[in-house]
């Protein structure tokens, strides 16, 4: 038997101490550690006691095809790879007041129709969902609610000879078992209470929704463990300005990652978004240096986006550079790269970069059109708006291929773009012409510095215009 004693577990990375100290050693974290007796943690050997023997099957044996619950939500059906498998655990973290018990509540108003189905609240009491419900215009959905926080109290009202066919429990962290002796939200109940809801989920065969907020830092609070023990990891995030909400999914085992459902926080709840492109492009003005349209790809799905540059002289002894939506490394590396291999110079002025629309890309696709909007506020030569422009950057200047260019070419001309600067595309020839098939003018560049001779207004014959002057 193990002597129970008081530990200190990183509540960000899981890391067990025997002392507290202020940072974590092993993830660099501050403050996260917190005091747990060490039987919460520290898992005892299976003792002596026989287990028995499991049985093996072979691999390609017949197994019943389980048929998905489909909410009609169409954005989150997707994002959950085609609806939402029986059995099946799912985390919903986000940041506090993203929308999360929203789009949740949503979720088991819309399945309620052709399922069972159970909203358990640990943060709002049974009338305030009702309220909630109600703004939704889900007043009348038959979903069953209950305001609770005991796991065991929870698994004791589930575990039924007819379960659900969903439960929401929101959220994980307000949950707690009463045997462990530490505060609801730490690893030790967070950890726990999952493990046992899933577990029953598993048995009977409903589909869990766990909700987790995210820490400022942006982990699923309580923490990466969570992460392991599901079967699916979505993220819903936004900027709190905008009302884009973006739902991601980060992991998914019955379905592809990296899938996006794009909604927008209306004062009836969330609405799906199914163009996205339009919206994000909906406040852009024609023709202003420093702005360029991303072809990007997000999951399986095109969007184009806005990228704005603004390079200002700057007031400080160190430039600024700022960046919303995308990687401050990434922003520095094409800097350097555009002074390095252009003869530009950005040193005394501060940049600022944003993505329009609250949008986060990180694809390295779109260097390019960074470095087009970094050029165009340079120089005050605007990219023709018209235009869409994708590409990668590699350190000597080369503008590199990158995936699914027709995909990205086919959404530019559905939204009415007629041009596209792109990198070479395989076994193609390298002058501008018109395109085969897609009606758009391909401008087919190999090196960032045919990227500028693009946006000289010098250049004669050039379709791109200066704006009020230009360099
Ligand atoms: P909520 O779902 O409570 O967030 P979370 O569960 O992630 O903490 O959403 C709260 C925010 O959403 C709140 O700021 C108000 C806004 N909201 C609307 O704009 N319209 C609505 O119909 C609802 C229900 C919420
Ligand atoms: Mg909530």
């Amino acid at each position: 038997m193990v002597k129970r004693k008081t530990i200190f577990t990183c509540q960000s990375c899981g890391t067990t101490y025997g002392k507290w100290a202020g940072q974590c050693d092993s993830c660099g974290e501050w403050n996260t550690l917190v005091a747990e007796t060490n039987s919460e943690v520290i898992p005892r050997g299976v003792g002596r006691a026989k287990g028995h023997v499991i049985e093996l099957v072979q691999l390609d044996g017949i197994s019943i095809e389980t048929s998905r619950l489909i909410s009609n939500l169409k954005e989150f059906d997707r994002v959950c790879g085609g609806g939402i498998i029986p059995g099946s655990a799912t985390l919903v973290g986000g940041d506090p007041g993203i929308g999360k018990s929203t789009l949740l509540l949503q979720v088991v108003g819309m399945l309620s129709a052709s399922t069972d189905c159970i909203y358990i609240s640990g943060e709002e009491a049974v009338d305030q969902v009702r309220m909630r419900a109600g703004r939704l215009g889900l007043a009348d959905a038959p979903v069953d609610l209950a305001s609770a926080t005991s796991v065991r109290d929870i698994m004791a009202s589930l575990d039924d000879a007819n379960p659900p066919h969903v439960v929401v429990a929101d959220s994980i962290q307000t949950l707690y078992v009463d045997n462990l002796g530490s505060a609801p939200g730490t690893v030790a109940q967070v950890r726990t209470s999952a493990q046992e809801l899933i577990r029953l989920a598993k048995r009977r065969g409903f589909a869990l929704f766990l909700v987790g907020h995210v820490t400022k830092e942006g982990n699923i609070a309580g923490p990466r463990v969570l992460e392991h023990m599901v079967d699916t990891v979505l993220y819903f995030e936004g900027e709190r300005g905008h009302q884009f909400r973006i739902l991601r999914t980060v992991k998914n085992r019955f379905g592809p990652a990296d899938e996006i459902g794009v909604f927008e926080m209306m004062d009836t709840g969330l609405s799906e978004v199914v163009n996205p492109s339009t919206l994000f492009l909906a406040d852009r003005e024609g023709e202003v240096s420093g702005a360029s349209v991303f072809a990007g790809i997000e999951g399986s799905r095109p969007m184009l986006v806005e990228i704005q540059a603004l390079t200002a002289p700057s007031t400080f002894g160190t430039p600024r550079r700022a960046v919303v939506g995308w990687d401050t490394g990434r922003l520095s590396m094409i800097l350097a790269v555009l002074e390095a291999r252009c003869d530009l110079t950005f040193g005394s002025n501060d940049v600022y970069l944003n993505v329009a629309g609250g949008m986060k890309i990180s694809e390295p696709a779109a260097d390019l059109a960074v470095a087009a909007a970094l050029v165009s506020s340079l120089t005050n030569v605007s990219v023709p708006p018209e235009a869409i422009v994708f590409g990668e950057i590699g350190l000597s200047g080369e503008i590199r291929p990158v995936s699914q260019s027709s995909a990205r070419l086919k959404e530019a001309q559905k939204l009415g773009f007629s041009e596209a600067i792109t990198p070479k595309l395989k076994g193609k020839k390298t002058e501008s012409k018109p395109d085969i098939g897609n009606g758009l003018i391909q401008k087919e560049i190999g090196h960032l510095q045919d990227l500028l001779t693009l946006l000289s207004p010098r250049t004669t014959g050039s379709p791109f215009t200066a704006v009020g002057g230009g360099a």
